[in-house]
């Protein structure tokens, strides 16, 4: 009904220079049509997420609308074209033996490919058995959305999420980070719609066909397309939002003006920015990530409209990535935390000069949350939580994804720092290592070599092998990060909050006491801090979470998704039926997988009622969830296999 193409140029009959080309002419993507708009059934859709302009996310003056779920019925219409394709990239084949979520289900060894030299280069099975030199036309693991699916509800949507290994499912390439080329793309849509790439120049020809070219060297993985009904607004002399014409005022009001003084900032910090433009996309509601730093272009969820600003975290970590991972990449996903605890650590760097010192330690005290929730539910000796993961042949790497990269990471980088002694020196090491390195891929032992060069004196000093914090350690051991950054100028915000908590954990609750709290006043990032809190202490006493519920209308009917998840995490800890119903509609309402994996396993390792919970939950909503989601969930409730 709705012809979508994407043409090459007709000038070039390759699709990337051989490896170790890495500038000149854009090479162009040679892709062939692709398929017809509407896709399959249209599964069920998001509930509560379309919004009136202006008015960001949420269920106000919507009715909920659900698809008829089949009960116990596993999804049948995948969101995004699955395995059963067998085109290229059949990434939907692999499982792995490390990935945390394969917890509760049956074990399954590692498939091993023997002709493989990495993970990297081999993760797709028809990659090496089918030697297909076209693109499929239902390639697995490129997201096309039915119309219910996105906002507006008006038009189908399409989009590619390539990191770690799925751009193979896109187009023929290297799909490894040790590769970089330029591209080009033409993408004829059909009239009404907009596509968008992750290039350094774009423009819109006849017949609405877009021609895009990336004149920088990058990754395969940082190759990305989305096309729907799309517009845009500018927020800043080089940035503009785009987003569904039902949210782009919403995403104007969250972005305008703050864009330019992150880059700014970055720049003072890390150097040039050297991709020209940086714009934010906003995805449908099932995108399963905060943000994906796709050069020029970042994607992020449209949770981010939180109306307050309160998320640009987020966007300052897709922008930290501008020189940490786009521009200096890590050449195996084995180390992934090259590209994110760098980033957590220049995300910091810029949230410190941009909202302060207490701030950015209380952000980052929720990132170590995290980090001791994650070790927690693996245990600290699980061989994912080193920095340098052997990821085996055969292995998705995006199994491997937990986080230890982030804030581990961030521990060592800030150990670093520490070990120079010198804000500003540590800084204008930054500088350097990004300068000495853009545009290449590469890995821990350069990085370290370059540190140990760049400061010879501590070189002499051997701080290489200091007992119990050498480097071999931070990067081959599992466990609690061996330094942690002092956080304690964040004390005048984790303070007040940590009382609180205490309070609330009393068996007899001192009313008085929590009453003369006034958490009106508190930044989002502090009631985030208070529940986590909250989170550690529970279950609390019988009837002490049923009072906070009462009485803090502003967490427990929060829109924000940050305060949701945490909330949906104290309900199902405390066992409080009578607000699972929020559980569901956050679970309904948007798909990414750093909030719907927490709220499956607790739902999953709960009573009966929150395991019915889960699977009436799953089986309504399955068919919107991105694909890895989809598996990640049915490993978690022990459906794994059950429709292979
Ligand atoms: N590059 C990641 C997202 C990603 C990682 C996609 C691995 C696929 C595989 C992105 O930069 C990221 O880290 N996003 C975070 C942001 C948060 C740390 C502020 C997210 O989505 O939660
Ligand atoms: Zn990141």
């Amino acid at each position: 009904m709705l012809p979508a193409s994407i043409c090459s140029t007709g000038q070039h009959d390759t699709c990337f220079p051989s490896p170790g080309q890495a500038s000149g002419e854009p090479s162009p993507i040679l892709a062939a049509p692709l398929p017809q708009f509407p896709l399959p059934p249209p599964p069920p859709p998001f509930v509560g997420t379309a919004a009136p302009p202006g008015a960001g996310l949420g269920t106000q003056g919507r009715s909920r609308q659900h698809w008829p779920p089949a009960p116990q019925r596993l999804p049948t219409a995948p969101l995004c074209w699955g395995r059963r394709q067998g085109c290229l990239g059949d990434t939907g084949g692999h499982r792995g033996t490390l990935g945390h979520e394969n917890l509760p289900a049956r074990p399954r060894p590692p498939r091993k490919e023997t002709q493989a030299p990495s993970a990297e280069s081999t993760h797709g099975q028809g990659a090496r058995d089918t030697p297909h030199l076209g693109v499929c036309p239902f390639p697995p693991q490129v997201c096309w959305l039915a119309p219910e699916q996105t906002a507006g509800k008006q038009k189908p949507y399409m989009y590619t999420q390539g990191q770690a290994v799925l751009n193979r499912s896109f187009f023929p390439c290297f799909d490894t980070p040790s590769v970089k080329c330029t591209y080009s793309a033409t993408v004829q849509v059909p009239e009404g719609f907009t596509a968008v790439m992750s290039a350094t120049s774009s423009e819109k020809q006849k017949d609405n066909t877009f021609v895009f070219k990336m004149s920088q060297p990058i990754p395969s993985y940082l190759i990305a397309l989305a096309v729907g009904d799309i517009v845009s607004a500018d927020v800043g002399p080089r940035s503009r939002v785009w987003a569904e014409p039902c949210l782009i005022e919403a995403a104007k009001k969250e972005y305008d003006g703050v864009i330019e003084e992150f880059l700014a900032v970055g720049e003072k910090l890390f150097g040039p920015y050297v991709w020209g433009r940086y714009d934010i996309l906003f995805m449908p509601p099932s995108f399963p990530f905060g943000g994906m730093e796709n050069p020029c272009l970042t994607f992020v969820t449209p949770c981010l409209l939180a109306g307050d600003r309160s998320l640009a975290d987020v966007i300052i970590h897709e922008i930290s990535h501008s020189w940490f991972g786009n521009l200096v990449t890590n050449a195996s996903w084995g180390e992934f935390w090259l590209n994110e605890g760098f980033t957590m650590y220049a995300q910091r760097r810029i949230s410190t000069e941009v909202y302060g010192l207490a701030y950015t330690c209380l952000e980052a005290a929720t990132g170590r949350a995290l980090l001791r929730q994650h070790m927690d539910n693996t245990g600290e000796d699980h061989p994912l939580n080193k920095l340098r993961v052997v990821i085996e042949p055969g292995v998705n790497p995006d199994d491997t994804y937990n986080e230890t990269p982030y804030e581990k990471g961030y521990c060592f980088v800030s150990y670093l720092a520490h070990l120079v002694g010198d804000q500003s020196k540590f800084d204008a090491f930054l500088q350097a290592y990004v300068n000495q390195f853009k545009f290449q891929s590469i890995t821990a032992d350069d990085t370290l070599g370059f540190f140990l060069e760049y400061f010879p004196e501590l070189k002499e000093k051997g701080v290489d092998s200091i007992p119990g914090f050498e480097f071999d350690r931070w990067l081959n051991t599992p466990g609690w990060p061996p330094y942690l950054p002092d956080l304690s100028p964040g004390e005048q915000l984790m303070k007040p909050a940590d009382e609180l908590a205490q309070l609330w954990a009393a068996d007899s609750l001192n009313v008085e006491a929590i009453e003369a709290v006034d958490i009106t006043a508190w930044r989002t990032y502090q009631l985030v801090y208070f529940l986590d809190k909250v989170l550690e202490k529970s279950p609390l006493p019988e009837g002490n979470v049923e009072r906070l519920s009462k009485m803090y209308p502003k967490i427990s009917k929060a829109q924000n998704a940050e305060l949701r998840l945490r909330w949906c995490q104290i309900v199902l800890k405390n066992n409080l039926e009578a607000e699972y119903s929020k559980v569901k509609d956050f679970l309904h309402s948007q798909g990414k997988q750093k909030y719907t994996l927490p709220l499956y396993r607790a739902m999953w390792g709960g009573s009966e009622v929150a395991r019915a919970l889960a699977m009436e939950t799953f089986s309504a909503t399955a068919p919107q969830l991105h694909v890895n989601v989809q598996n990640y969930v049915k490993k978690i409730l022990g459906l794994e296999g059950a429709e292979d």
